[in-house]
């Protein structure tokens, strides 16, 4: 039987990749054969440059790109500029940001701001991913959502909760569009994975980062190092090619319960 993870000969866009889990979703479909073309913001070249020269060093082949998420002629030049030589096979949206603020205390800004990177930047990324896609009449999606797809927990970040809950349904709603074009649009729905740029500052406030523990069925936090890993080759490769429109929790089981 053929190796359905095998990514030999394909092109991969990750968004984000500045980011701690864009830098492993980079590495991981690197690993498997995929020519990485790695994105993130102009505010994140060193981030970037880090995940360019890691990839560089494994032998993966990466190009680095800039893309603002929020910036509709940035997406579609990298999409572009991602698949002018070989089409493009997969797309990951890694990209992504938080506010932790009670409601009284997030401004308006801060909430556009969220809203815009987390899911209007994947609305625009699925948007811009789906012309070659269908034009080559195959290509599969990778959304990034959290297990606050469908409940929130116990910090007060608002606007993040809303525009997970956008990215599930938004993921739905493009496999439904694109799905007898040949495009598969799916979505990994992550529990807490710690330590990332995004979850470090839990350090300060351990009663928080035990109750996510605990919140688990398997007691422990996800590893950006590891747990991330067999999911998205799934979503990513032709071993999921009878899959579209899911939101897979990647959770520890808190979903569960
Ligand atoms: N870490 C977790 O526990 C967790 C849980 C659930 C979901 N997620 C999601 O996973 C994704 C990656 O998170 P992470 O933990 O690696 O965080 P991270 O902060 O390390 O990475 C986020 C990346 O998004 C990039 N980004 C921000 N604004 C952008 C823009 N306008 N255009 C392009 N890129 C932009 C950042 O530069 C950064 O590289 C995010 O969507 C996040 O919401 C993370």
């Amino acid at each position: 039987m053929s190796d359905l993870f095998d990514l030999t000969g394909s092109s991969a866009l990750v968004v984000g990749a500045g980011g701690d889990l864009g830098r492993r979703a980079a590495l991981v479909l690197g690993a498997r054969g995929a020519t990485i073309y790695a994105a993130d913001h102009a505010t994140a070249s060193a981030d970037l440059n880090r995940t360019t020269s890691e990839l560089a060093e494994v032998g993966v082949s990466v190009t680095p790109l800039l893309c603002d998420v929020t910036d509709e002629e940035s997406v579609t030049a990298a999409v572009a500029d991602a698949s002018v030589e070989h089409g493009l096979d997969v797309v990951v949206n890694a990209a992504g940001v938080m506010v932790r603020k009670p409601v009284g205390e997030t401004t308006l800004a801060e909430w556009r701001h969220v809203l815009d990177v987390n899911l209007t930047g994947t609305w625009l990324l699925n948007r811009a991913a789906a012309v070659p896609m269908s034009e080559q009449a195959h290509g599969c999606i990778v959304n990034i959502s959290s297990v606050y797809a469908e409940r929130v927990g116990p910090v007060p970040e608002s606007a993040y909760y809303a525009s997970k809950a956008g990215v599930a349904n938004l993921t739905r709603s493009m496999a439904s569009e694109l799905g007898r074009l040949g495009v598969r649009v799916n979505c990994l729905a992550l529990g807490v994975f710690y330590p990332t740029n995004m979850t470090a500052p839990l350090k300060d406030d351990p009663g928080t980062l035990a109750w996510f523990e605990d919140r688990t069925l398997l007691k422990r936090l996800g590893d950006p190092a590891r747990d991330l890993d067999g999911p998205l080759l799934l979503l990513a490769s032709e071993a999921s090619s009878y899959m579209t429109g899911q939101v897979i929790y990647v959770d520890g089981g808190w979903s569960a319960w």
